[in-house]
């Protein structure tokens, strides 16, 4: 076997090796570390990890390229496993209402936070959303992050919005070095016109969205925003079973800020993740953990809102549930590309250890997105998307927090920084 690609002398390689499967408990923190580790790289793929030199069998010659990873921290490719990528305008005018105390959901009650992004994506043309996403995947992979999920959402009733954000995401896909994973999320908010008849958009959503969705093959995830004022649980539960049906697997904004029983819902349905859960009750938490539901949580979100309010994350892992971690990257909650930041958020104010918090956005991030055979860890036979730190190890990069530490990201075989 020749090697196109070799990063020798690595420091501190994480491999983030094992069972191709949500880590929990203490398996959060078995990161598979290599000291002055190797990997090779043929094409995209990963053809050996080990230490010191490589063995006999791995070729190299005049057009292997060679990385000296002396003094650095190697880690799988990051995964932001829940963003609201396409979207259009940006919401900074909601600052000073912020600042002043006004509430997220109030604020979505009076006819602004998402509905003012619905409108602001509405009026984009697909070119000016594919341009702003685009600038926002390079942001992502400047700082290590190689697969994406970007959900719909800002159409909501106009479901050609919707479509052209799922038409964005995947032609993003294509054209950029970042691979992303596109979910239908048309129950993001009741819009306007079916405030005193939401039945009838849940209705609309069931009957002719999803099965078109499914039809064209644009999303492979269905989520609802599941939240007091916007969907309750049983409209949650007809979207999410009406989306199985259809193929399209469930996900949840479950608990994020009022404890609705999202948790337990996302139990119930069979969910691959359910996202948020800051006030996730202990019922919802301990049914989470029996049918295995991934925690996906998002602090930033928690920051931005300033409720002070965080999901908590030692008792899911303490009981048993699966956590990943993503940004949540949209116009009003969380306007950040960064996760490394979210990464240190988790570990300063949630707890998480390094070690958690790195499995967190690697190979539990690859279980979020039913993508852990290919990507999660640095394993032969899986896609070599790897991260080059500047750091000399683990706790660095987390306790330095607000930078950007990453030194070279490869994806897909190929150096790109
Ligand atoms: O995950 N909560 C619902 N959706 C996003 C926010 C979207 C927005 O405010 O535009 C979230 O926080
Ligand atoms: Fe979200």
């Amino acid at each position: 076997m020749k090697a196109t690609l070799v990063i020798e002398n690595i420091s501190k390689l994480i491999t983030l090796k094992g069972e191709n499967r949500p880590r929990v408990g203490q398996e959060m923190r078995e990161i598979g570390l290599i000291e002055n580790g190797i990997v090779a790289i043929d094409g995209n793929e990963i053809i050996y990890v080990g230490e010191g030199n490589l063995p006999s069998h791995i070729e190299v010659d005049n057009d292997t390229v060679f990385i000296d990873g002396t003094g650095k921290t190697v880690t799988p490719g990051l995964i932001d496993s829940h963003t609201h990528l396409v979207h259009g305008g940006s919401r900074e005018n909601e600052l000073a209402m912020k600042l002043k105390g006004v509430e997220y959901l109030d604020i979505l009650e009076k006819g602004g936070g998402i509905h003012s992004t619905v409108k602001a994506t509405k009026e984009a043309t697909f070119q000016e959303l594919y341009e702003k996403a685009k600038k926002s995947l390079d942001t992502m992979l400047s700082y290590g992050v190689t697969t994406v999920e970007a959900k719909s959402g800002y159409g909501i009733e106009d479901f050609d919005v919707e479509l052209k954000q799922m038409e964005v995401a995947k032609k993003l896909d294509e054209d950029h070095p970042i691979d992303i994973v596109s979910t239908f999320m048309g129950a993001h908010a009741i819009p306007e016109k079916y405030e005193n008849n939401p039945e009838k958009f849940v209705d609309i959503i069931i009957e002719e969205m999803i099965p078109e969705v499914s039809k064209k093959g644009l999303a492979k995830f269905c989520d609802v925003f599941c939240e007091k004022g916007v969907f309750s649980i049983e409209q949650s539960r007809k979207i999410l079973e009406a989306g199985k049906s259809y193929g399209l697997i469930p996900k949840i904004h479950a608990d994020e800020i009022k404890p609705l029983g999202g948790a337990e819902l996302a139990a119930d349905i069979g969910c691959i993740t359910a996202d948020h859960l800051v006030a996730a009750s202990e019922e919802g938490m301990k049914r989470m953990s029996e049918e295995k539901v991934i925690a996906n949580l998002l602090p930033g979100t928690s920051f931005n809102l300033q409720s002070g309010n965080f999901a908590k994350a030692r008792k899911l892992i303490e009981i048993g549930v699966p956590v990943s971690l993503s940004t949540d990257y949209n116009p009003g909650s969380c306007p950040t590309e960064n996760l490394q930041l979210i990464m240190s958020f988790a570990s300063l104010i949630m707890k998480m250890t390094p070690e958690e918090v790195i499995t967190a956005v690697t190979i539990n991030g690859a279980c979020s997105l039913g993508l852990e055979s290919k990507k999660g860890s640095i394993e032969e036979g899986k896609k070599a998307d790897l991260v080059i730190f500047d750091a000399p190890n683990l706790n660095y990069i987390i306790y330095h927090f607000g930078i950007n530490h990453v030194e070279k990201v490869i994806k897909d075989g190929i150096v790109i920084k």
